[in-house]
């Protein structure tokens, strides 16, 4: 482990709209050790869920795949998160991480879901590669 990490955890799922809960449950208990707030768990559970609906729905386009979360809790109260797909990657990601950008032609999502995210968390990063999939770096910050 790296210094000052307390615990760290590795979650892999297949790309299903049923494992949101599932996911955002699991990272839930794992953080519980850092006695976070309601407020902070929300977030968190905002975050997860968003994260993971973008890998089912946009990577993958609902056909199924593999989703891969790590987590690691520090002793500074800090919660590092990586969400990693293998989908169809992001050409633009600038242009993703705007609100109301979309590139879902359905009407039933709103593109809030990355700009929710970096305004939920305390540091958030996407790295992506056309073809290859998409990374998401997430830190919390519990008080
Ligand atoms: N994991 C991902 N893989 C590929 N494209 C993604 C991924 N996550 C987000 N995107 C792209 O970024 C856009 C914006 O995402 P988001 O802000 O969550 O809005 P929404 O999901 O409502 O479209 C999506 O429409 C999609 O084009
Ligand atoms: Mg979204």
């Amino acid at each position: 482990m790296k210094k000052n990490e307390i615990n760290r955890m590795k979650l892999e799922f297949d790309a299903l709209s049923s494992n949101e809960a599932f996911a955002r449950q699991t990272l839930s208990i794992f953080a519980a050790s850092l006695d976070p707030t309601l407020e902070e768990i929300s977030d968190l559970r905002v975050v997860i869920s968003e994260a993971v609906t973008n890998a089912v729905v946009h990577a993958y386009k609902n056909n199924g795949g593999k989703v891969v979360i790590t987590a690691s809790l520090y002793e500074d109260r800090r919660l590092k998160i990586k969400i990693r797909d293998w989908g169809c990657g992001i050409e633009d990601i600038e242009k993703c991480l705007q609100p109301l950008y979309t590139t879902d032609a359905s009407g039933e999502r709103g593109g809030m879901g990355f700009p929710i995210m970096q305004a939920m968390s305390h540091k958030f990063r996407v790295t992506s590669s056309v073809g290859h999939g998409t990374v998401l770096y997430i830190e919390f910050k519990f008080s």
